[in-house]
């Protein structure tokens, strides 16, 4: 069950507003998730796809800022299926700082094999939407985030139901990233951000404070989700 937080008096339970059962993504979808590399746990991912059920119930698509492998982008792809809309996922294919080769993150099977000093998961992500059957229900841009929200008209353009944000981890681009699209995110839809740690000893701090950022900004509430996952409803336009 999706449950909604409420502000509740202190000593009352906070048994948050039910919207519903939430529908599971389908299993060869789920399968396909547990197969494809990526950054994404299980809970937390079915915490990512619950939003975006609860979010492609606005009729408009849903964005994805960090494509990578595709992992998460078939959950999302999988809601925007459901609803008859498509999910657009953002990502330059060249990996965030801390996936280049020789860092923390990196993985050698997705070193470009003409250029083994840059990465490129672009075909890995073309394999795994295309194994899926979700192919169509998935618009991809390579490039860099700021740029693809300029050209897709000033700061964003059209309006979305989702925003997930989980491309590069750096104060400087998770920042770009939060200016770039959150203004294209509808009253009533879902924010949602990955590696949430308050504490800097759980990770890096650059998500988080998006997070604090965009509760600070009284445009958003928080709804929920699971571990580092966090959901936002945006309840008034700003940013
Ligand atoms: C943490 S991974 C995304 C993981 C994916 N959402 C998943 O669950 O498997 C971050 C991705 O963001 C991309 N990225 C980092 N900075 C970016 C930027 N400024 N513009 C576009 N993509 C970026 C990287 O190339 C990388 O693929």
């Amino acid at each position: 069950m999706w449950k909604v937080r409420t502000q509740v008096p202190q000593g009352e339970e906070d048994v948050g507003e039910d919207v519903g059962a939430v529908r599971e993504p389908a299993p060869e979808v789920l399968a396909a998730f547990e197969a494809a590399r990526g950054f994404m746990p299980r809970d937390e991912g079915l915490a990512l796809h619950a939003a975006a059920v609860e979010a492609a119930g606005l009729g408009l698509p849903l964005l994805e800022i960090g494509s990578y492998c595709g992992r998460s982008t078939l959950l999302l792809a999988d809601a925007a299926r459901a609803a008859g809309t498509v999910v657009v996922t953002v990502d330059h294919h060249r990996g965030s700082e801390e996936q280049q080769p020789g860092q923390e993150y990196s993985d050698p099977e997705l070193v470009d094999p003409e250029r083994p000093e840059r990465m490129d998961t672009l075909p890995h992500f073309r394999r795994t939407l295309a194994a899926s059957g979700l192919e169509a229900h998935v618009v991809a841009a390579v490039g860099a985030s700021p740029v693809v929200a300029r050209a897709f008209g000033g700061n964003g353009g059209g309006l979305f139901g989702l925003v997930f944000v989980d491309g590069g981890h750096t104060e400087e681009h998770a920042r770009a990233d939060y200016d770039s699209w959150v203004p294209a995110l509808a009253v009533g839809g879902l924010l949602a951000i990955h590696d949430v740690f308050p504490d800097p000893a759980d990770g890096g701090q650059a998500p988080y404070h998006v997070w604090t950022r965009a509760l600070a900004s009284g445009a958003f509430a928080e709804v929920g989700g699971e571990r580092s996952l966090r959901v936002l409803r945006r309840v008034a336009p700003g940013h």
